[in-house]
């Protein structure tokens, strides 16, 4: 910050060391003799003249690499636009409505960019001082033809963002069309919850919609306000307690889309994700029709093990299996979760080890989880795990 100074020091009172008032001297050179003091500032101005061409051979240097290094980091940026948070490739109607609005916006910002950052390279080209006079020039009050440009111009750019950001935001909160799959999701602390009213399917984490099929998601919470995102899909919206918001879209193409809490909702908010897949006709209707399906009882003696432990050592205090005393809905559904790729809210691969694992302390994978620590041997977890990982 010193050299800073004192490089600005030296190049602003080159031309006038010995009338200008000296607003960075160090306190030092305060109380020095009034003699001396004009040698000293002389010795001074020479000395951080010097230091002050390094400092301008040094950011010409840095100017050099900047550009290709802005470069390299745009294409960067833009190399994976299939990336699962990409926002800008979008798979419904939904997001493509917001990404018309987004393109639309750049590139008004982009020529507005070119016109002022051109007006600036212009006037420092033409109106730089040709000589080393270091007089002020001449001061310049009020223009009132550029002042009303500059007025009404952003007002009209103004207008241009405004009319399809309005319209957009009208189009994406629509009323489903008829005939929508209807879907209801609630947000906990720190899981998903997705119930499908027409297929009487209640499943968790993980959710399953048909391409071509508009779908309407109604969107609740069970605690605190959270948001439902799928960057792919399109926009966030808020789960807010005591409201159902909506959002439709309807997929186009089927693919496996990663979501996210997207409003900070506690300890562990980072680590309230979901999946979505969309799924051509034929797959989803076999998904609805397993998941419908109530659990089969385990053959094997190790999950029939792992089953009476699950009734038992407490975990049906949360947890649903349906075709078990298993009833309560206060934790995820778990009727089919050895069908789905992720457990835990979408954090952990769903195997065995992961599994158990979080069974055994589940505040160690998600710090604050409300899923009590039991005090289970390694064998009944192994067991409960195994009667899980079965429930297909
Ligand atoms: Cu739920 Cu953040």
């Amino acid at each position: 910050m010193l050299r800073v100074k004192e490089a600005y020091r030296a190049g602003l009172y080159a031309g006038q060391p010995f009338s200008a008032p000296n607003i960075f001297q160090t306190s030092s050179s305060q109380h020095q003799p009034a003699g001396s003091e004009a040698r000293w500032r002389c010795r001074d101005a020479a000395h951080h003249a010097n230091e002050d061409r390094t400092v301008m051979r040094l950011s010409r240097h840095l100017l050099l690499f900047l550009p290709p290094l802005a470069a390299l980091a745009l294409v960067a940026a833009g190399c994976d636009v299939d990336h699962a948070r990409t926002t800008i490739n979008p798979v419904t109607e939904y997001g493509r409505a917001i990404q018309d609005v987004y393109v639309q916006i750049f590139w008004w910002t982009v020529a507005i960019f070119i016109v002022v950052e051109g007006l600036l390279i212009y006037a420092i080209l033409k109106f730089r001082s040709k000589t080393e006079s270091h007089e002020q020039p001449e001061q310049v009050h009020g223009h009132t033809r550029l002042e009303i440009a500059w007025t009404i111009l952003p007002a009209v750019i103004l207008i241009f963002i405004a009319v399809p950001t309005i319209r957009t935001i009208f189009a994406v909160a629509a009323e489903a069309p008829a005939g929508a799959l209807q879907i209801n999701v609630t947000g906990h602390q720190w899981f998903w919850n997705f119930e499908y009213p027409e297929y009487g399917i209640r499943t968790a984490n993980e959710i399953h919609v048909p391409v071509g099929r508009p779908v309407d998601l109604h969107l609740a919470s069970g605690d605190v306000i959270h948001s439902f995102w799928i960057p792919r899909i399109g926009g966030k919206r808020d789960l807010v307690p005591n409201r159902t918001n909506r959002i439709t879209f309807t997929a186009e193409k089927p693919g496996h889309y990663f979501g996210q809490c997207a409003e900070f909702c506690g300890a562990s908010h980072a680590l309230m994700r979901f999946d979505l897949y969309a799924d051509d006709a034929g797959s989803f209707e076999q998904w609805a029709e397993n998941e419908k399906s109530p659990a089969v009882a385990p053959e094997d003696p190790k999950a029939r093990e792992g089953a009476t432990a699950f009734l038992t050592a407490g975990c049906i205090a949360c947890h649903r299996i349906d075709g078990t005393p298993a009833q309560s809905r206060i934790g995820p559904e778990l009727t089919h979760v050895g069908n789905r790729d992720k457990i835990a809210a979408g954090i952990l691969d769903n195997t065995p080890e992961n599994m158990a694992r979080w069974i055994h302390d589940p505040q160690s994978v998600k710090p604050g989880a409300l899923m009590a620590k039991l005090e289970l041997t390694d064998e009944q977890v192994d067991a409960i795990v195994a009667y899980l990982q079965g429930l297909k």
